[in-house]
């Protein structure tokens, strides 16, 4: 495929649902660059871990950097960003994750997110007594935030394969910058 999309598509939503894995076969897909803010905000603390970033600044600490990191994207184009599940926890970073492009949300059961987050530790907010229940409680208490600063699709990644939500959003994709976007998809 030769396209060249010169917007941004940002991809939002809880842990486990696939941003990270589907950010990078989109960009593949359209030739775009992949970036994932919580790369950036390792990068950006000089290598330090996420859960180190948590234990020493506090989760506080850790949503600024990510504050920081949507502001240091603001004006670049021809990006697939994967970002941190909590990134819609802060009001401030809404306006910021709408100015940078089409915002997906991915999402997914408790269950489903439980069997593919249990055996990769290095989540600190699932570091607690029952990992489950957190999850089932940040799902339901983030479910309105990533409805809100959602410009694209709703996908429920719980019973598809990574390859078919690639193939249907890419047609969305399509889609979105050809009818809303005219002019900025080039095509040979
Ligand atoms: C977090 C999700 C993580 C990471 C940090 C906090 C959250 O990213 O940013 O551990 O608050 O849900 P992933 O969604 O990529 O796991």
């Amino acid at each position: 495929m030769n396209e060249a999309i010169t917007q941004n598509v940002v991809l939002v939503g809880f842990m486990g649902c696939g941003k990270s894995t589907i950010a990078r076969r989109l960009a593949h897909e359209f030739g775009l660059k992949l970036v994932d803010t919580d790369e950036l905000i390792v990068e950006q603390a000089n290598g330090r871990s996420i859960p180190q970033i948590f234990l020493e600044e506090g989760e506080d600490g850790f949503r600024q950097r990510e504050t920081a990191v949507l502001q240091g994207l603001e004006g670049q184009r021809g990006l697939v960003i994967s970002t941190g599940g909590g990134i819609v926890t802060r009001e401030e970073n809404h306006p910021l994750l709408r100015s940078l492009g089409c915002v997906i949300w991915l999402t997914a059961d408790t269950d489903t997110v439980w069997e593919r987050v249990r055996r990769h530790s290095g989540r600190p907010l699932l570091q607690t007594d029952d990992p489950k229940q957190s999850i089932a409680t940040m799902l339901r208490e983030r479910a309105p935030l990533y409805q809100s600063v959602a410009t694209g699709d709703c996908v429920d990644t719980s019973n598809f394969s990574i390859e078919e939500i690639t193939y249907g959003l890419a047609e969305t994709i399509r889609f979105y910058f050809t009818d809303q976007k005219a002019g900025s998809v080039t095509r040979s």
